[in-house]
């Protein structure tokens, strides 16, 4: 079974295709200019930098956040939260979204209160949120309900009373296969906006490619009818990121390489290929183009 690759990340913001393409005169620090904007008229691409950590697959959870038994897979989520936390408090346009309360709460627990303030501003700015914000993403087949509903209550009320944050939005991007209870009881009954995910039948894939229907409005149940509705966006391909923007230890995407004076400068080279990239997937979305951004391996 080919499961879930460890680490992810949430950020949004929008970078705005042709428009900030460096100039080659520039020979020093260059400073980009990362606020998020929609620009009309454009194409708005949103980066959405999100964690996706196995809560035990290869390893134990225990391993999984320690790093330890690395050998059968190299996974360690404390440095995940250590280095997001610290890339988020260094600027303000960077935001990140985290799946896994199992994960966060071990992370939490060995925290100075210093940390823990700081981290509690970047939840209440938006920067860090919380999403689908269950112990872990569970799979939607093989458990009971209820298990569904135990385990996305722990997690809902420690983010709760941690955090004082309710989690918004559905994001089951690895379970294989989707239930109607997924859709009515755990997303649109607990109050989530939206659901997310990347795994379908793949005939049904090329269809939905074909006519532009990834996104749709689910009604989890008849009888329930439309209160049980949720707005569902499905990924149009896995939940990786375009084909040569994954920047994981041991990938091989070609770096952006942005210091003119180098003989690899390629960034004009790389806005071709994103810009490629973002054209191609806006060929099958309606009206949205998030690319998915999963990070920070170790
Ligand atoms: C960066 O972009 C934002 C949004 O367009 C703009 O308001 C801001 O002035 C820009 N900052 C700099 C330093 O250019
Ligand atoms: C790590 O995995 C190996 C191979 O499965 C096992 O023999 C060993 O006991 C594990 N070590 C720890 C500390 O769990």
């Amino acid at each position: 079974m080919a499961m879930a690759v460890p680490m992810a990340i949430t950020l949004l913001f929008a970078i705005v295709l042709a428009g900030g393409v460096v100039s080659s005169a520039e020979f020093s620090y260059i400073e980009y200019n990362t606020t998020q904007r929609i620009v009309p008229g454009k194409i708005n691409v949103h980066l959405v930098p999100h964690s996706h950590d196995d809560v035990g697959w290869l390893k134990t959870v225990d391993q999984y956040y320690f790093g330890g038994n690395n050998t059968i897979r190299g996974a360690c989520v404390q440095n995940v939260l250590d280095s997001v936390i610290s890339a988020l408090l260094e600027d303000k346009n960077r935001k990140f979204i985290y799946v896994e309360m199992a994960f966060f709460q071990r992370w939490w627990r060995q925290q100075s209160n210093a940390k823990k303030i700081k981290v509690k501003e970047l939840v209440n700015s938006g920067q860090l949120e919380f999403i689908n914000g269950g112990m872990c993403m569970h799979d939607e087949a093989t458990p009971h309900y209820i298990d569904l509903i135990d385990q996305t209550t722990l997690g809902h009320k420690y983010i709760k009373d941690e955090f004082d944050q309710i989690p918004r939005v559905g994001w089951q991007i690895d379970p294989f296969g989707h239930s109607a209870v997924q859709a009515y009881l755990l997303g649109a009954e607990l109050g989530f906006d939206s659901l997310f995910f990347a795994r379908i039948d793949y005939q049904d894939r090329a269809k939905r490619l074909k006519e532009k229907t990834l996104e749709v409005v689910w009604q989890g149940s008849k009888s329930l009818g439309s209160s049980s509705q949720i707005f569902t966006g499905i990924f149009p391909r896995h939940y990786d990121p375009p084909d040569g923007f994954t920047f994981e230890i041991n990938d091989v995407s070609p770096p952006i390489q942005d210091d003119v004076l180098l003989f690899d400068y390629n960034v004009q080279e790389r806005v071709n290929d994103f810009v490629a990239a973002a054209l191609a997937q806006i060929g099958y979305c309606s009206f949205y183009v998030p690319i998915s951004i999963r990070a920070t391996q170790i």
